[in-house]
C-alpha cells in the first residue's frame, strides 16, 4: 500500500481514497471482467477497435495499481472463448494488440516485479501471439510480485470441462474427487480464490468467467467503461469491498453468540 501512495499527490482524490483504505483487508485475488470498449467508442463515433486500443492503457493502470498495492494476483478476462463469434477483423485486431502489449510491456512487468501467466485454452491462440506469450512467461518467471493473470479464449464451462478431462486422463479415482482436487486442475491453481470480482460498464452478469472460482467473492459492478477505469475507480471497488461484510454461508461477527430463541438469559 505505502508504493501505491508514495505513486500519488498527496491530497489528490486517488490519494484521499487510498489512505482512507486498511491494509490489512485488501483483496488477495481481484478478478476483472474488462467491459464497455466497445460503448466507449461507439459514443465517440470510432470504430470498436479503439475502444480495445484504449483499453490497452487501463489495463496497463489497473496492473501496476495492483502491484503498488501488494495484491497478490489479478486475473483479466481479455477474451472469452464466445469472442470469436465477433467479426473477423475485430478478432484479428484484439489479436493484434494483444501482441503489441505483450512486447511493449515487458520492461514496466520487471519493473513492478510483476509474473505474467496465461489461462484459458491458449494451444488455440494465433501462434504469433502464443510465442510472445511464452516469451514474456518465461521472462517475468522468477518476478516474486503479483501475479497477473490474461485469461485468454477463456471460459469457466470450458476451464472446468478441461480439469474433468485431465482427471480422467491422469486415472483419478471418483473417491479421490474432491473440491480441493478440482482447484488443482484449473488454470488457478495454488492462488486463492478471488476476493473481489469487480465488472466495469454496468452490467450485473458473471458472463462465463471462473465459475467455479468466484463462489464466494464480492461482485463490484462500476459504471464507468473500461477504457476510463482508472487507479481512481480500482480504489472506489476496494472501499466498496471493505464496507462489506463477507460471511462465507455463515453468520455475521455480531450474530456469532445470538441466543437460541426461547432460552432466557440474565
Ligand atoms: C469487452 O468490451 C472487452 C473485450 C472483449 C476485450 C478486452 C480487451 C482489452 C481491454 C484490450 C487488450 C487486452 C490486454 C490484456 C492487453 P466490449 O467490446 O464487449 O464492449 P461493449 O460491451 O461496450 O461492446
Amino acid at each position: 500500500m505505502h508504493e501505491l501512495l508514495a505513486s500519488l499527490s498527496p491530497g489528490s482524490e486517488e490519494w484521499i481514497l487510498a489512505e482512507s483504505l486498511n491494509p490489512r483487508n485488501l483483496p488477495r485475488h481481484i478478478a476483472v471482467i474488462m467491459d464497455g470498449n466497445g460503448r466507449w467508442a461507439k459514443q465517440r463515433r470510432l470504430p470498436r477497435i479503439a475502444g480495445h486500443k484504449a483499453g490497452v492503457d487501463s489495463v496497463r493502470e489497473i496492473t501496476e495499481s495492483c502491484a503498488r498495492l501488494g495484491i497478490r494476483a489479478l486475473t483479466l478476462y481479455a477474451f472469452s472463448t464466445e469472442n470469436w463469434k465477433r467479426p473477423g477483423m475485430e478478432v484479428e485486431a484484439l489479436w493484434q494488440l494483444l501482441k503489441l502489449y505483450l512486447r511493449s510491456e515487458l520492461p514496466t512487468l520487471q519493473k513492478n516485479r510483476v509474473k505474467l501467466h496465461a489461462i484459458g485454452r491458449t494451444e488455440e491462440l494465433p501462434s504469433a501471439v502464443k510465442r510472445e506469450l511464452e516469451f514474456v512467461i518465461a521472462a517475468t518467471a522468477e518476478n516474486d510480485g503479483l501475479q497477473l493473470n490474461l485469461a485468454l479464449n477463456y471460459s469457466g464451462r470450458a476451464e472446468i470441462v478441461d480439469a474433468v478431462r485431465a482427471m480422467m486422463w491422469d486415472g483419478v479415482r471418483p473417491e479421490a474427487v474432491d473440491e480441493g482436487l478440482i482447484e488443482r486442475y484449473l488454470g488457478t491453481a495454488g492462488l486463492p480464490e478471488p476476493d473481489l470480482l469487480i465488472r466495469s460498464s454496468g452490467e450485473m452478469r458473471v458472463s462465463n468467467f471462473l465459475l467455479w472460482q468466484i463462489a464466494y467473492s464480492e461482485l463490484v459492478v462500476s459504471s464507468t467503461l473500461w477504457p476510463d477505469f482508472r487507479c481512481l475507480h480500482l480504489l472506489e471497488a476496494l472501499q466498496e469491498y471493505q464496507r462489506r461484510e463477507r460471511r462465507f454461508g455463515g453468520v455475521g461477527e455480531g450474530e456469532q453468540k445470538e441466543v437460541p430463541v426461547g432460552v432466557e438469559t440474565r
